[in-house]
């Protein structure tokens, strides 16, 4: 048994995981780890590499080559390492999100990516967004949440930070690109997005962030002794 306390929220894109799973490990003084970007730094590596992300035989062989780290800063920020390269910035762009998505599906980038995320919460109370946190990467995690919303709401999210990132978006696109995400998330053979049997799901669609925060914080209040 770990002596930290672990949080898993899993979910698919765009319902709040990271603004939320942040905000909460502020509150809680956890360590937030949003494994989402870890994904999204393979596939940037891979794709800068010149390589098919889609395709395992251009993937597999560039794995071992990665210096990828995570490095958290006094202010609670993730930052994803790249060789000596901050990545922070770069993995948000929009192309990023489909290069994280294709490497993702194989199962050996998600074997190779397994002990670093174990790890992290085998030495820090954690909260740690993903889509198989509670299901495979920590199966014990002390609490379980399923975080969702509306297409339409995740979408309109999702343009908004878009926005705010200088990047114009087009809604009806995000939409379906969204949408098709979502259909190959949880389609594929390895690890697909799923609710773990014994997660608590909390739907967004309706709530602002303070809202939703409050809600996860009393979830998580009746469950862990805090
Ligand atoms: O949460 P995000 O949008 O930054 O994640 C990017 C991609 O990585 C997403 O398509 C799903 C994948 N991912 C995953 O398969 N497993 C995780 N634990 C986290 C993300």
């Amino acid at each position: 048994m770990s002596q930290y306390y672990s949080i898993a929220i899993d979910g698919p894109a765009g319902a709040g995981k990271s603004s939320l799973a942040k905000a909460l490990a502020a509150r809680l003084g956890f360590l937030y780890v949003d494994t989402g970007a870890i994904y999204r730094t393979v596939g940037l590596y891979v794709a800068r590499q010149g390589g098919d992300c889609g395709k395992l035989e251009e993937v597999l062989p560039r794995l071992p080559e990665i210096e990828l780290s995570l490095r958290h800063g006094d202010d609670g920020q993730q930052h994803m390492l790249l060789g000596g390269e901050d990545v922070t910035e770069a993995i948000r762009e929009n192309a990023v999100s489909r290069y994280a998505s294709q490497v993702s599906a194989h199962q050996p980038v998600r074997d190779f990516l397994l002990d670093m995320q174990r790890e992290l919460a085998r030495q820090h109370n954690v909260i740690m967004d993903g889509r198989d946190i509670g299901t495979v990467v920590l199966p014990q995690a002390d609490v379980k949440i399923f975080l969702t919303a509306s297409v339409e709401q995740r979408a309109l999210r999702r343009c908004r930070e878009l926005e705010a990132r200088g990047q114009a978006v087009d809604l009806e696109t995000l939409k379906k690109e969204i949408a098709q995400r979502d259909y190959d998330d949880s389609h594929r053979a390895a690890a697909p997005l799923r609710q773990a049997e014994d997660a608590v799901v909390l739907d967004t669609s309706q709530l602002d962030l303070q809202q939703s925060l409050e809600a996860l914080l009393t979830l998580v209040k009746e469950r862990l002794p805090l």
